[in-house]
């Protein structure tokens, strides 16, 4: 089915942050807006806003004066709710509580056309549970957009138990023809993008407990190693400590306590004091104007080795032998299993293991580094030396890397360390969003780029990196900790097993 000509009028109901956003979307693509909210003075604020935005706009040259004018024309500020009748879409962005929605949907089946479709902006809340209670379930869908709506690219479309394939379709054409990429997910808790990134806060809020470093080190390693465009700790205290410890919170009772999604007591002790981040001026950070920043922690300048001997493929990490190369360091070849030898000592991709347990295997002191989404390229890398590991042992490692251009910083001996440990939980959970029918492979990969600016999708990523390490890191991690959270999805596991890939 073809999406909504911009001549059906679109309702949006609930004017702040978000349904303003959406409302200026629906409006830039031609469609009539009725806006309306329990406040009224919140719809007066909304179109304030709207205006400004679109004044932004044309201030960049990416729309004209007339384009503006017309888009704001075409929002009609609704005094009450009957007065959204006409709407052939109503998408409601109101306070996220069932009780409410419910209550505002059942009124809404009272006066708008019976083929109008029914779209809800919740984060959280079931669209099957939503819609269940009306008469007309099959219109009903979830339409999730992104804060801010006008400037993030994608929506995702969520589809209820009872919902009709042709109104799905209805919406995710017109989010498309809106300019966004609408990603189709079953209704499950979080969808895809709320879901799959529960570990890039979990592991490092992990990390983070054991003491493996502090928070801004731990973010400039996602940053600069993992190549995300925030770190978790600071993106948590823009979201908020408390906004984002519920989501987790939800998400973990919804699946009935799955291990997997285990909120943190660090960040529920930090709710506790208060301290939920820039809105009240300390969070992981102290936000306050008084305080500088605080430095991520970096190795001393190390003399490099003169000679490494590289055994066998390094595989994702080869890129890191030209880079050595080129810092004048003389490579040696021959077989093996992917190890480094500097000396006495052995430098390896993290799998999972700790290095202490990879020193006491090979009877030989280990640094173990972590993963890079690039590694031709990264400024920085993080290393985890052995309890067996020399302080020569690890200065020269860190020497090696300087030589290569990288800023290296020191972690404890975190099994699976950060951004390796990371990426395989967000590839897992992304296999088993592919493997329970929420989405598809391409989908979630796509949503994942798209919703929260990942720089690749978890699951392409994870070929990169090869389904049968990311299967090992995950075996390694549930070992060593004895914990369900790192079980691998059977998905995971029979693609690495047959070698195949999820989008081949
Ligand atoms: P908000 O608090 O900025 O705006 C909610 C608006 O709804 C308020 O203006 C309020 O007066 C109005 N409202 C409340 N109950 C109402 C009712 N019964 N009838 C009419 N208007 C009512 O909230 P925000 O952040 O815009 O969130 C709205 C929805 O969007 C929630 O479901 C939220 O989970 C979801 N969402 C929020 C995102 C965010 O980053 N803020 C991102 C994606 C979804």
């Amino acid at each position: 089915m073809a999406a909504l000509t911009p001549a059906v009028a679109v309702a949006v109901i609930g004017a702040g942050t978000m349904g303003a956003g959406i409302a200026q979307v629906a409006a830039a693509a031609g469609h009539p807006v009725l806006l309306y909210d329990a406040d009224a003075a919140a719809v007066a604020k909304a179109v304030e806003r709207i205006a400004g935005s679109l004044a932004r706009a044309v201030d960049k040259g990416r729309l004209s004066p007339d384009e503006r004018d017309a888009a704001l024309a075409r929002i009609e500020p609704s005094h009450s709710l009957d007065a959204v009748a006409p709407a052939g879409l109503v998408i409601e962005a109101i306070v996220e509580d069932f009780e409410a929605k419910l209550r505002l949907l059942e009124t809404l089946e009272i006066f708008v056309h019976a083929d109008a479709v029914l779209a809800s902006n919740t984060s959280s809340l079931s669209i099957t549970a939503l819609a269940a209670r009306l008469k007309h379930p099959e219109r009903v869908v979830g339409m999730h957009f992104f804060n801010p709506a006008p400037v993030m690219a994608l929506v995702e479309v969520v589809r209820g138990l009872a919902s009709a394939p042709e109104v799905v379709e209805t919406v995710r054409a017109t989010a498309e023809a809106w300019g966004k990429t609408a990603v189709v997910c079953r209704s499950t808790p979080g969808f895809v993008v709320n879901r799959i990134a529960r570990p890039f806060y979990g592991e490092a809020l992990r990390a983070l407990a054991e003491g493996a470093t502090d928070a801004p080190t731990i973010d400039a390693i996602m940053r600069e190693a993992g190549g995300f465009r925030m770190g978790p700790f600071e993106l948590i205290d823009l979201i908020g400590l408390d906004v984002n410890l519920a989501v987790s919170q939800s998400i973990h009772a919804a699946f009935f306590g799955d291990p997997r999604y285990t909120p943190s007591l660090l960040q529920r002790e930090m709710v506790e004091a208060g301290r939920l981040g820039r809105k009240t001026g300390r969070g992981f950070y102290d936000h306050s104007p008084e305080a500088g920043s605080l430095a991520p922690k970096i190795a001393a300048s190390a003399p490099p080795p003169r000679r490494i001997t590289v055994e066998g493929d390094l595989g994702i990490a080869a890129p890191l032998l030209e880079r050595w190369r080129e810092g004048g360091i003389e490579i040696n070849r021959r077989w093996g299993e992917g190890v480094i030898r500097i000396g006495d000592a052995r430098l390896a991709l993290t799998d999972g293991r700790g290095a202490t347990l990879w020193s006491e295997l090979l009877q030989a002191p280990v640094v173990l580094f972590d993963l890079a989404f690039d590694f031709a390229r990264c400024p920085r890398i993080a290393l985890a030396p052995a309890e067996q590991a020399s302080k020569r042992d690890l200065a020269q490692a860190v020497g090696l890397m300087q030589a290569a251009g990288m800023a290296v910083s020191v972690l404890d001996d975190l099994p699976g360390m950060l951004v390796m440990r990371t990426v395989a939980m967000l590839a897992n959970e992304a296999a088993e969003v592919v493997h329970t029918g929420v989405a598809s492979a391409e989908a979630a990969d796509q949503a994942m780029r798209l919703g929260v600016n990942y720089p690749q999708g978890p699951l392409a990523w994870a070929e990169a990196i090869g389904l049968g390490r990311v299967c090992d890191v995950l075996d390694h991690l549930a070992r060593t900790y004895g914990e369900d959270r790192y079980r691998a999805s059977w998905l995971l596991r029979r693609k690495a097993l047959a070698k195949q890939t999820f989008h081949g």
